[in-house]
């Protein structure tokens, strides 16, 4: 099969023929249709992660993944060939991955089937940042009524992030620049929005003078923001700002677990939720698709198999 992999610590990102992996027992085999870019995949590609976890090269990048289940390996009884399904490539290890033509993830997590009406270039870019963003609101619970400040809204988290705050009945406070990234986050449901290369704690106060119930943390100083919470405020962070640094935060590692992974599949099948995707790249264009989303992108940066 073609994937872009890493043949070895410090190589660049190739397009490179490897063997159609197999799956294990536990294991479902997917035929990939789409995946999409995230932050993780530009740590790997620089060896960022070297240190942290076991790599087994070839490495293939990519976390998330859409497609149709091509076969199953013993035991699985919940997936058959031909399902269609999404999700987070999720192992012990890195070496495999979505930006490959096939790969093999466990029945059990980061796995969920795509209902009619989920289109599977969504899908392959909705796992991973769904996921995030369901976890960040968990973790704070917003009720309605509350204000929640986005900090990091115009990214692919705060994309899904923004609707479901509002769905839930919350006041969305987003940061987004003026021009196209304001027209994004207010397109996606945001109430008001701060422009976070000018002084965010002003803007913030200056529309919610009492400070904000809830923050989540997707981009920016954690502290700086913190100090925008009421008193019984609720911050989740993605970025390792959790209760040793405030005790109002809660450092969140994004879980696929299948019943999220379930939700996102079903509110976007239901049109409840959408996924916006700035641009498309095959697999051979992955590198300039890293160009592209370190250089600032709205919403996700779709790869397609
Ligand atoms: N802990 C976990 O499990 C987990 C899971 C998923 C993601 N993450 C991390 O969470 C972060 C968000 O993920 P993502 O996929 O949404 O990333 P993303 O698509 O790169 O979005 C980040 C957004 O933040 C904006 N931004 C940059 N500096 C900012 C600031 N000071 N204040 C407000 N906004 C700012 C950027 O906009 P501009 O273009 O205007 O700079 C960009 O749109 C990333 O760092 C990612 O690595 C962690």
């Amino acid at each position: 099969m073609q994937a872009i992999a890493l043949s070895a610590q410090g190589a660049q990102p190739t397009l490179t023929e490897l063997p159609t992996p197999q799956p294990a027992a536990g294991e479902v085999l997917v035929r990939v249709q789409a995946s999409s870019v995230n932050g993780f995949d530009l740590s790997v590609a620089g060896g960022h992660l070297a240190a942290m976890m076991e790599h087994r090269y070839p490495v293939v990048l990519g976390k998330d993944f859409a497609g149709v289940v091509e076969a199953i390996g013993e035991g699985v009884t919940s997936y058959q060939p031909g399902d269609p399904v999404f999700g987070v490539v999720t192992k012990a290890y890195l070496g495999d991955g979505g930006f490959g033509e096939y790969v093999t993830v466990s029945e059990q997590v980061g796995l969920a089937k795509l209902p009619e009406g989920a289109d599977p270039k969504s899908a392959g870019a909705l796992g991973l940042a769904g996921t995030a963003a369901v976890d960040t609101l968990a973790a704070t619970a917003p009720q309605s009524g509350e204000t929640v400040l986005i900090s990091g809204a115009t990214g692919g988290v705060g994309a899904i992030a923004i609707q479901y705050a509002v769905a839930a009945g919350a006041t969305v406070i987003a940061t987004a620049r003026p021009g196209a990234e304001t027209d994004f986050v207010r397109g996606l449901g945001a109430h008001e929005v701060v422009d976070h290369s000018g002084d965010v704690p002003a803007q913030v106060r200056a529309v919610s003078p009492d400070g904000v119930n809830v923050i989540l943390h997707l981009a920016g100083d954690g502290a700086t923001l913190a100090a925008l919470l009421t008193e019984k405020g609720r911050l989740a962070s993605l970025l390792g700002f959790g209760a040793d640094q405030h005790p109002a935060a809660t450092f969140v590692y994004a879980n696929p677990a299948p019943a999220t992974l379930d939700r996102l599949a079903a509110d976007l099948a239901a049109g409840r939720l959408t996924v916006p995707v700035a641009k498309s790249y095959t697999l051979a264009e992955v590198p300039a698709a890293f160009d592209d989303f370190a250089g600032g992108t709205l919403g996700k940066i779709a790869i397609t198999v």
